[in-house]
């Protein structure tokens, strides 16, 4: 990359910048993608880059202490009250002696991998101290998700932000949009013309999103306490998966053209049941308060109301705790009528898409059992590290490849993140019944009687 920038991480001593920015850097300098860059990490406690760099260390397999040592020298921690205007300007200073001292272009990525709730100050104090002067699409912000508590949330934020900057400037991330067989979704359904017949109400039965996680919220208690499974998982990874499979075909698979037709399956979405769980341990966890009623787990089933659509269910299903760690899409099609004459197919056509660990497209197809005049259902499989290695780029590494190229196509537009957050609106509000669910298991019980009701059988 030919670009000289000065990557700016605001929060820099959080979960989310030692595990995964600082590693995805790290992998854009091994492979020559950043040449010519500075890293200022700037938050409220005392620190240094060296520590959170020994910390971010250990994210990374295998790592050369040459790459490390480049990005130490080309980096600096500033300490900084986000709510305090005066100190933006000694970080002003110090951003621009880095930038001389590299000779950098000043052209610079804000990351802001802070809580939500500094967004506004932090937006406001930049522009006020012209570190966030406007040139071309310079300077750019990201922002990490989740992007406001509800719909009325979401709106101021996207006012104050688009008061200062233009869109062409913000790009708001779904890491999930950066994984690999996430962006392969629409090159996989608008490449292929056996898929794009068949994709609609006259031939798939349901949709299955699920998103299951062994892990607990470890350190994140008091974010997640507050946010909670619908806006930190549905509101976001999970809409944005269903609007890649849901949407109709665009002119071109790039930018505004994707994320236009996205747009009108956010604004389709109906949610008409929502099963909601907790898993048993969350109270005692630190920072989560003792009588809590955050959700931990969900299960929708949601409608997109558009003439392709029309009466599918999207069954959605994600949480915390669980007995296993998988991001899968099952396509379910329809049964096709039985012209054997002893045993029917047992299952009907799926088209799996695994997102996380053996990531990967399956197309399970029923075929002959040698020397019967019966089926099986097998699958044929593809797996992306047989076919590629083991070393496709991670999420966050494409993603900031995409800020600095200024290519917006995998960030969630302004229209969009609102309208998913209408759809959610009802259920965040509405007072429904949190199903205990011990951890380590599937969820809740209740989930059993719920999916009878709603005529879903998991794909398992
Ligand atoms: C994050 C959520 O956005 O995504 C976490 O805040 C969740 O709660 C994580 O664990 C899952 O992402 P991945 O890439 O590990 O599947």
């Amino acid at each position: 990359m030919k670009e000289s920038v000065t990557l700016i991480i605001m929060g820099v001593t959080g979960d989310l910048a030692k595990r995964k920015l600082l590693p995805a850097i790290y992998s854009l300098v091994t492979k020559k993608k950043l040449k010519n860059f500075a890293v200022i990490g700037v938050s409220r406690s005392e620190n240094s880059m060296s520590s959170i760099i020994g910390e971010s260390k250990k994210f990374v397999k295998g790592s050369n202490q040459k790459v490390w040592n480049k990005i130490g020298k080309r980096s600096e921690y500033i300490k900084l009250n986000f709510e305090d205007s005066e100190g933006y300007k000694v970080f002003g200073k110090g951003c621009l002696s880095l930038e001389k001292r590299f000779r950098l272009s000043g052209k610079r990525i804000f990351y802001l991998a802070t809580l939500p709730e500094h967004f506004p100050a932090i937006v406001k104090n930049l522009k006020e101290v012209e570190m966030g002067k406007n040139k071309e699409d310079w300077p750019k912000l990201v922002f990490e998700k989740p992007f406001g508590y509800d719909l009325s949330s979401a709106r101021k934020l996207n006012k104050t932000i688009l008061s200062l900057f233009k869109e062409r400037q913000i790009y708001r991330i779904d890491h999930y949009l950066g994984k690999e067989l996430v962006a392969n979704i629409s090159l996989l359904r608008f490449t292929n013309r056996i898929f794009e017949p068949l994709w609609c109400k006259d031939h798939i039965e349901n949709v299955q999103i699920i998103l299951n996680e062994e892990l607990t919220i470890g350190s994140r208690g008091e974010f997640y306490d507050k946010y909670g499974v619908l806006r930190d998982m549905v509101q976001s990874h999970i809409f944005q998966l269903l609007s890649l499979i849901a949407m109709e075909s665009p002119e071109k698979i790039e930018g505004e053209f994707v994320r236009d037709k996205k747009l009108e399956v956010f604004k389709n979405l109906n949610v008409k049941d929502v099963l909601l769980g907790q898993y048993e341990s969350f109270k005692s966890e630190s920072g989560v308060a003792a009588n809590s009623t955050t959700p931990t787990f969900a299960a929708l089933k949601v409608f997109v109301d558009t003439p392709r659509w029309k009466g599918v269910p999207f069954f959605l299903k994600t949480g915390k705790a669980l007995n296993e760690t998988k991001a899968v899409i099952y396509i379910k099609f329809k049964e096709v009528s039985c012209l054997l004459s002893k045993t029917c197919p047992s299952d009907t056509n799926y088209l799996i898409i695994n997102l996380r660990t053996n990531e990967g497209v399956a197309l399970e197809v029923n075929t002959k059992i040698p020397g019967k005049n019966e089926v099986e259902p097998v699958k044929l499989d593809f797996r992306i590290k047989n076919k590629y290695g083991p070393n496709t780029p991670e999420a966050y590494e494409s993603l900031i490849e995409d800020i600095i190229a200024g290519n917006q196509y995998a960030f969630v537009r302004n229209d969009s993140i609102e309208y998913c957050w209408q759809a959610l609106e009802p259920w965040l509000k509405k007072k429904i019944s949190i199903h205990r669910y011990k951890k380590g298991s599937k969820g809740p019980k209740e989930l059993n009687k719920w999916s009878e009701k709603n005529k879903i059988g998991w794909r398992s």
